[in-house]
């Protein structure tokens, strides 16, 4: 296996959706999915182009209400690209009479090639190569290339190119109640050798302008024949084909829209990068350097060409969605990628997957999702006094301006009810952020960001949770009531009027966390600019005391020596496992039977063990001391098993947690985990879901599992710690990661560990392997040999407890 590509041979138009998200590509700025050239969306193919950051509000009746959703908007499509020999139809893939149909997704350089070979009704057989590409040296350029070669006959071959308008969001079947029609105001036309078309999003008014040009060789004296309407422009040459010799169609395109830099308007940008782009073969030996150069920072080397294809393949779709041209944009990360429509493009708290991986690759595209939430705190600031309450509020679902998208109603597909939809009450997004922003700073080490887009972060977060925890007299305790956790199978007590749980675990746990790391956080900013700040966020001693007594009397509940996910948990039932022990969403198996996992002990995803995954033992073990709940021995262990036996990862980021957690109690069982959550979209996991999308907190936590969980690696303030044991079926692991501005290269295997520092960034920098600790200069180059491996279950690792 070719540990750079991932290769699909035959045309199956039942897999055709999952390929099509697989083969996106895209730059960090925009990404169109693997679609066929020649089609449109019909039910098999779905051509998608989305934006970063482009979306548009539209309201729609659904079960006699009025929904109101933002949409990251399917935008004009710019791949349409057919051709027929003489007296036959335009090729279409599914029709034609394929003799062979080869895609491959080339991800060290970018390129996705298709290669046809068909036979026309009479007997002429064709062949057409196409390379296609979305630009990683020019964000706003993309172009598809097309060769064809007469196999057994000579004549014209009339090729059609179009820009196409007449696209919806219909990508989802369960939003298809909904409307999708966020284009509006179509216009086309020609510059010169330009074709362009231009569109506006309904509500948010955002002009969307590809323009293209058709290279052709060799060239035909012709003029084009121009298809032209509102929605829809295209062209058609005729290419004089010759028996065995090669002839081709370049098609490069530029896509613009009105909230670029750098643009007087988007219609005159658009036609001038198509004008001035280069041709294919210079536009795709620039896009291989910057590839290249992206590699280089991401490197990830394991040992196994399969398990080394799909690490690349995670870390290709990572990077095509948070590129370092997203750093100069104001986005956050969507759930699903540029990569289809699921969850509507919108921002949860996947980040909490994706920034630990990027801070330690790309620093700047970590605090470029960053400073998208620092943008967003004026109105996470009004959700919050919103509510009565202080701080920021940041919202379950986020997408443009911040407000909360998440939607109040959902379709249950499986009993096509539309039911009440609470989880805007995942008020623990905001840990998220908080935790991110913190886990910068440690590892980058980088002052300005702290003083200023950190500590206001976490500040405005800090007081959000203080303010929602409120002194409940009868035990003495803070507690935070009407929340949800990460786990969204519950979302109300059984029976209970209104939803909302009180004291999940998650969310106090962290809440104490982030109240004790926001007061080290002012203490490290020099004091005349803590001074500054705290003066600017109105920030009194009498506050911070607060938080000081929440911090020391925050309520947890456990019920036979397990952490309780949340106050009455261990009254709930026990499901019937039999019946259902393969059922991924069981909240709409549930829902379908009117019933509900609100009544049960039952988890959609890792929730109480979020706090394994995030936490250190000592971390963990020193907040619940202060809490004064001295943690029984092997209460984190019984707390795993408990939840680990009730959860069914109907959430791709389960497997993540789980993975991690076991790393070092059950090395069999993480590995499991881990090889679930690399393929996880390879394989389509949650069953149909990838074609909408691929799970971007899946991928990008696969790549932390093995870079921070498997060598245990930690940013503390003395340096870079790494405790590595390598799971059986990784011997060797080789890759770099930029710590407080130095690079590191890291090999390891279970013998030993070589960290090499290359010559940039501070003097000296501190790191220790297993305790044992090295000052590395500019250049130097530290073996550290690994103990013996030890038993399963005995050493301490991320997260899990002795
Ligand atoms: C999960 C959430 C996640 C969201 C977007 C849901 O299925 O339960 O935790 O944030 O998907 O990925």
């Amino acid at each position: 296996m070719d540990p750079w590509s991932l290769v699909y041979e035959g045309f199956d138009p039942e897999r055709e959706g999952l390929r099509e998200a697989l083969c996106t590509l895209g730059n960090g700025r925009f990404a169109t999915r693997g679609a066929a050239p020649e089609a449109v969306a019909d039910g098999v193919h779905y051509p998608g182009t989305y934006v970063a950051g482009c979306y548009d509000r539209l309201t729609s009746k659904v079960a006699g209400q009025e929904l109101t959703n933002e949409d990251m908007v399917n935008l004009p499509n710019w791949l349409p690209l057919t051709f027929a020999t003489p007296g036959s139809e335009w090729f279409l893939a599914g029709t034609a009479g394929l003799l062979r149909y080869r895609q491959e997704l080339d991800m060290r350089h970018g390129v996705l090639h298709r290669l046809i070979r068909y036979r026309d009704a009479e007997g002429r057989i064709t062949s057409v190569r196409q390379r296609r590409l979305v630009s990683m040296a020019d964000p706003y350029l993309a172009a598809l290339e097309t060769t064809f070669t007469a196999e057994n006959w000579s004549g014209p071959l009339r090729v059609r190119s179009a820009l196409d308008g007449r696209v919806t969001n219909e990508g989802v079947a369960r939003y298809r109640d909904l409307r999708g029609d966020h284009l509006t105001r179509h216009a086309t036309g020609t510059r010169g050798d330009l074709t362009w078309l231009r569109a506006r999003t309904r509500s948010s008014g955002v002009e969307i302008v590809l323009a293209a040009r058709l290279d052709v060789s060799p060239d035909v004296a012709e003029p084009p024949e121009l298809e032209r309407h509102d929605d829809l422009i295209a062209e058609t040459r005729t290419l004089g084909l010759e028996r065995g010799r090669p002839a081709g169609i370049n098609k490069i395109v530029a896509l613009t829209t009105s909230r670029d830099l750098a643009i007087a308007d988007a219609s005159s940008a658009a036609s001038r990068r198509a004008e001035l782009a280069p041709g294919f073969a210079e536009l795709l030996e620039r896009h291989e350097i910057a590839w290249h150069d992206l590699w280089e920072r991401a490197r990830l080397e394991v040992t196994g060409a399969r398990i080394q294809r799909d690490v690349r393949l995670n870390t290709f779709h990572v990077l095509q969605t948070l590129s370092p041209h997203t750093a100069d944009l104001d986005v956050g990360v969507p759930a699903r990628g540029l990569h289809g429509e699921a969850y509507r493009g919108h921002v949860f708290w996947d980040e909490l997957f994706v920034l630990p991986w990027l801070t330690l690759r790309f620093p700047e595209i970590a605090r470029g999702v960053l400073r998208y939430r620092l943008r967003r705190l004026p109105e996470a600031r009004a959700a919050a006094r919103a509510a009565g309450l202080c701080g920021a509020m940041f919202p379950w679902q986020s997408g443009s301006d911040g407000r909360d998208e998440t939607q109040r109603f959902h379709l249950n597909p499986r009993s096509g009810r539309w039911t009440p939809d609470h989880s805007h009450l995942q008020r623990h997004v905001g840990l998220a952020i908080a935790y991110n922003a913190w886990q910068h700073y440690a590892v980058t080490g980088d002052m300005e960001f702290l003083a200023g887009t950190g500590v206001r972060l976490l500040v405005e977060i800090a007081r959000f949770f203080a303010s929602l925890a409120r002194l409940n007299p009868a035990s003495g305790r803070y507690e935070i009531q009407g929340v949800m956790g990460p786990d969204e199978y519950h979302d109300a007590y059984p029976g209970a009027p209104a939803p909302g749980l009180d004291n999940n675990a998650y969310t106090n746990i962290m809440t104490v966390w982030l109240l004790l790391r926001t007061r080290e956080a002012l203490d490290l900013v020099p004091r005349r600019a803590r001074e500054d700040l705290c003066r600017g966020l109105g920030l009194t001693d009498v506050e911070t005391e607060r938080w000081e007594e929440i911090a020391r009397r925050m309520r947890v509940d456990f019920h036979d020596e397990v952490i309780s996910q949340f106050t009455g948990y261990e009254r709930l039932a026990e499901l019937d496992w039999s019946r259902y022990r393969h059922v991924r969403r069981l909240d709409r198996a549930l829902e379908a039977e009117d019933d509900s996992p609100n009544r049960y002990q039952v988890s959609k995803q890792a929730d109480v063990l979020m706090l394994f995954y995030l936490l250190t033992a000592r971390e963990l073990r020193r907040i619940l001391d202060r809490l004064g709940y001295p943690p029984p021995p092997g209460v984190i262990r019984r707390t795993v098993r408990h939840y680990l036996s009730r959860t069914c990862h109907g959430s791709t980021l389960s497997a993540v947690v789980h993975a991690w957690v076991l790393a070092r109690t059950d090395r069999a069982g993480s590995w499991q985990f881990f090889t679930e959550t690399l393929t996880g979209d390879l394989t389509d996991v949650q069953g149909g879901t990838t074609a909408e999308g691929i799970h971007l907190g899946a991928m990008a936590g696969t790549l932390d599992l093995v870079q921070r969980c498997y060598l245990d690696l930690e940013a503390r303030p003395d340096g870079l710690h790494l405790n590595p044991v390598l799971p059986q079926h990784l011997t060797t692991l080789s890759l770099c990661v930029r710590y407080r501005d130095a690079e590191l290269c890291i090999d390891a295997d279970p013998t030993r560990v070589r960290i090499t520092r290359a010559d940039d960034g501070p003097p000296a920098l501190d790191v220790a392997v297993h305790g044992h600790h090295a000052r590395l200069r500019r250049g130097d180059s530290h073996v550290f040999p690994l103990p013996e491996r030890r038993a399963e279950g005995e050493p301490p690792g991320p997260g899990v407890p002795p």
